[in-house]
Order: C-alpha cells, then sequence, then structure tokens
C-alpha cells in the first residue's frame, strides 16, 4: 500500500513526470496509475502544454462529457448549444424541453442590463463629509490614473460607468468603500476590473498622501483590499416561455393542460416559500446553465455565486424561475445575473471553448447569457415535468444504466439486451449485475 506520508516542500517545482511518480506511490500499484493517467494528456505534446499550463501542478487531465443539445430556439433564432456535464440526464432534459418549446413559439429572453461592480475596500480616520468635499478630485484622479488601462475597453463602448463612495463606518470603524460600476463589454472583465482597481487603490492613496492641507492621520489610507465582486444584479438576463394551458395537453395523461398548468404552478411556487426544495430547483437551473458556461470556458462558479445570492435577495432563498398563469395563457421564466464572456480568458484559449462558441455562430456576451439561462430554463423545466408526472428515476435510471453497463464492462451485444431487459424493470446497481451474471453463465 502507497505511503501517505506528507509530501515535501518544492512540489511545484519537479518536473510533471516526477509528480506523476511521486503521486503514483500513493496508491497500490504505481505502475498502472501512471499508465492511466497518462492514457489521458493529449497525444499532441503541445495540446498537452497548453492544458498543462492552464492551471498548477497538473498530472493529467479530468474528461467530462461534451454534448449537443440541437435545435434551441432563442427569440426565433436557432441554436445547437454544447453542453459539458458529467451529470447522464441534463442534456436529453434540455433538449427534450427544446424540442417542446421549439413547437410552442421557442425561449424568448433578453438582457436588461450588463453593469458589472467593483470595490475599493480602505480605512480613512476622516469623516464622510471630509471624504466627499474630496471625493470629485479623487475621482478624476483614479480616471486619469486609469486612462491607459481603460482606453480600448471604451473604445469598444465600455469601461467604467460610475465610482460612489460608501460609509460603513457605523459598522467597521473607519471603513469605507469605492463602489465602481463596469462594462465590460463581450469579455467576462475580471482582469479589466481588477487591474482597474487596483490602480484605484495605489491612486486613492497616494492622493491622499499628497494633500499638504490634510491634518497627518488623514494623509493616509489604508487599502485594506481591491476585487471585484461576483454579485452581478444588474448584469442579468430573463428568459421565459409561453404558450396557451390548452398547448400543455396531453403532458399528464389525467389532467388537462389547463390543470396541469395549475400543477406546475403549485411546484414552482412551492420552490418560493421552501428553502430546501428552492435549492434543488436551483440546483436544476444551474445543471443547464453550468454546462454552457463550462463548455464554452466561463466561470461557473462566478454565475452560481450570483445566482444564489440574486435568489436570496429579498431576504430569504427561492426559486429563480416562476409561473404565471393569465387568461389562458401560460407562461414560465427566469431571471438570473451571470457575468459571461466571449473574448478573452479560457474563452480563446481553450481549443474546445473556441469550438463551442464557433458553433453557437460567435454570439456576444449578451446572446451568451441568452443562451445559458435558456438551458438553465429548459432543464428546469424538464425537471419540474418529471417531477409532476412519472418522477425523475424512469428518465435518471435509463442513463444511469449505461453507466452502470460501462462499470460492469458489459459488451454491446450484453448492452443491447440489458436496455431491453430493462425497459419496464427498475435499475439498479445490483439488479443490473444480477441481470449480467444471468447472460453469463
Ligand atoms: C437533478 O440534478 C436536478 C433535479 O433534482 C432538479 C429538481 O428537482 O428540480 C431533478
Amino acid at each position: 500500500m502507497g505511503s501517505r506520508e506528507r509530501i515535501k516542500k518544492g512540489f511545484s517545482k519537479l518536473l510533471k513526470e516526477e509528480k506523476l511518480k511521486l503521486i503514483a506511490n500513493y496508491f497500490e500499484n504505481p505502475g498502472e496509475v501512471i499508465s492511466l493517467l497518462k492514457s489521458y494528456w493529449h497525444s499532441d505534446t503541445r495540446q498537452q502544454k497548453l492544458f498543462d499550463e492552464f492551471s498548477e501542478n497538473t498530472i493529467t487531465n479530468f474528461f467530462t462529457p461534451y454534448g449537443i443539445s440541437p435545435n434551441v430556439m432563442i427569440n426565433g433564432k436557432n441554436y445547437i448549444v454544447p453542453m459539458v456535464i458529467e451529470e447522464s440526464s441534463v442534456v436529453a432534459a434540455a433538449s427534450a424541453a427544446a424540442k417542446f418549446w421549439g413547437d410552442r413559439g421557442g425561449f424568448h429572453a433578453e438582457v436588461p442590463d450588463v453593469r458589472k461592480v467593483g470595490q475599493v475596500h480602505f480605512g480613512w480616520k476622516g469623516s464622510m463629509e471630509q471624504l466627499q468635499q474630496l471625493f470629485p478630485r479623487i475621482k478624476e484622479r483614479l480616471l486619469a490614473d486609469t486612462e491607459a488601462i481603460t482606453v480600448n475597453m471604451r473604445k469598444r463602448g465600455g469601461g467604467i460607468l460610475d465610482i460612489q463612495l460608501r460609509d460603513y463606518t457605523t459598522q467597521i470603524p473607519d471603513y469605507y468603500q469605492l463602489r465602481v460600476e463596469f462594462d465590460t463589454c463581450d469579455s467576462m472583465g475580471a482582469n479589466f476590473i481588477n487591474t482597474v482597481l487596483e490602480q484605484f487603490g495605489h491612486s486613492l492613496h497616494d492622493f491622499l498622501t499628497e494633500q499638504k492641507e490634510l491634518p497627518e492621520e488623514l494623509r493616509n489610507a489604508e487599502i485594506i483590499m481591491t476585487i471585484l465582486s461576483n454579485n452581478t444584479p444588474d448584469c442579468r438576463v430573463k428568459v421565459w416561455v409561453e404558450c396557451p394551458t390548452n398547448q400543455l395537453d396531453g403532458i399528464d395523461e389525467h389532467l388537462s393542460g389547463a390543470d396541469y398548468a395549475l400543477k406546475f404552478k403549485k411546484a414552482v411556487d412551492i420552490a418560493h416559500i421552501d428553502i430546501d426544495r428552492a435549492t434543488t430547483h436551483n440546483k436544476g437551473i444551474y445543471n443547464g446553465i453550468d454546462a454552457v458556461v463550462i463548455a464554452t470556458g466561463n466561470d461557473f462558479r462566478a454565475v452560481e455565486a450570483a445566482g444564489h445570492t440574486y435568489a436570496s435577495r429579498n431576504g430569504r432563498y427561492k426559486s429563480l424561475s416562476t409561473v404565471s398563469i393569465n387568461n389562458g395563457m401560460f407562461r414560465f421564466e427566469l431571471e438570473v445575473p451571470m457575468a459571461l464572456g466571449t473574448v478573452g480568458g479560457l474563452t480563446s484559449l481553450h481549443p474546445l471553448a473556441k469550438k463551442s462558441l464557433e458553433l453557437l455562430g460567435n454570439p456576444t456576451a449578451k446572446e451568451l447569457m441568452m443562451i445559458a439561462a435558456t438551458m438553465g430554463l429548459a432543464n428546469n423545466f424538464s425537471a419540474v415535468r418529471s417531477l409532476t408526472t412519472k418522477g425523475i428515476q424512469a428518465g435518471h435510471m435509463k442513463m444511469h444504466l449505461n453507466n452502470i453497463l460501462n462499470q460492469l464492462q458489459a459488451t454491446d451485444d450484453e448492452q443491447r439486451k440489458a436496455r431491453e431487459f430493462f425497459k419496464d424493470q427498475t435499475v439498479s446497481y445490483a439488479a443490473v449485475e444480477k441481470y449480467l451474471e444471468s447472460l453469463r453463465k
């Protein structure tokens, strides 16, 4: 058995092969582990080098399925949507909803705003009134000192939109904040925002130091930290589907479309009043969103963090989607914050992220927000539809069966027979194992 000793200092300085060997020693059969991990290296060493350098201490690549949800109609335009996700039912759920709503006018989407926020957190011994007096000159200095950083973004129509001063001294002594709003056009903007903010920190510090008329203790600001905020309620996308309730006929064999619409609404309303359900309901939404966000090389942690904060914006965590039924019209809507980019970062570096964007017709960031949110609503629709009709296990288990069969190394013939057999049988690992045993006797 491999040792669990601490790895000595300097792991990051080792060569990749050395790291791999060292880690392999933690396994029972190091030689086998080395061959397995190496089998996931890209055969083109230049490509592999690219992946190695995305992160620190890379020893291999971790594969995740890259699937396609075809024919997603958004604002009258057809998209072929790439989705990267390991959960077996997500692409199928998205595709089923896309087909269903494609026959009912498709998805509708809009981006009301794209403002992002960054903050300079600082300590200063003076009063808010004193700071406000200095603020017009501070602002001027901050803008002047960042001109070179913002010039290209301004040319593209974005840049710094607003700088505000916030007083938190009643909560933390001497704590103030510069709250800065940005438009980062088609880039996610984290690098741009953080570069501007760091310069703001230096400039604010220097400006105050230079104010000779101020008492000594006010000439010193403590720049605590400067960083973008992942809370992006004003960088937000709205997507919805709607149809007369009679177009929901047939979803539930026992209910009319109108009655089914009421049942579906109840299921979504529950996620508005019950936090336990809301968390799972929203998780289903992010199944779809994250898959697109990852496929396009964007930051799904940022997107999720913003979404869950938005879900709690009224003081209590609740569903991100809503249902309304008015005059026989069913409307299912999702509104979520989302900071995405279609230029810069991994979107241009990761060869598959680039291809994903190409497949989507090289969308703008706003368009990509609409696509990702659509897949969120699509997955949410399919999940709630399954939950309120036949339950999700039937669909999940069908996909799960494939995984179990692969795990048990079933041959093509065994797989075909098992799929047929489990059409009307409950799938479980034990049941599949037993069935394969019976075939192999
Ligand atoms: C599973 O990944 C997602 C669901 O649990 C979402 C939901 O319950 O709405 C099916």
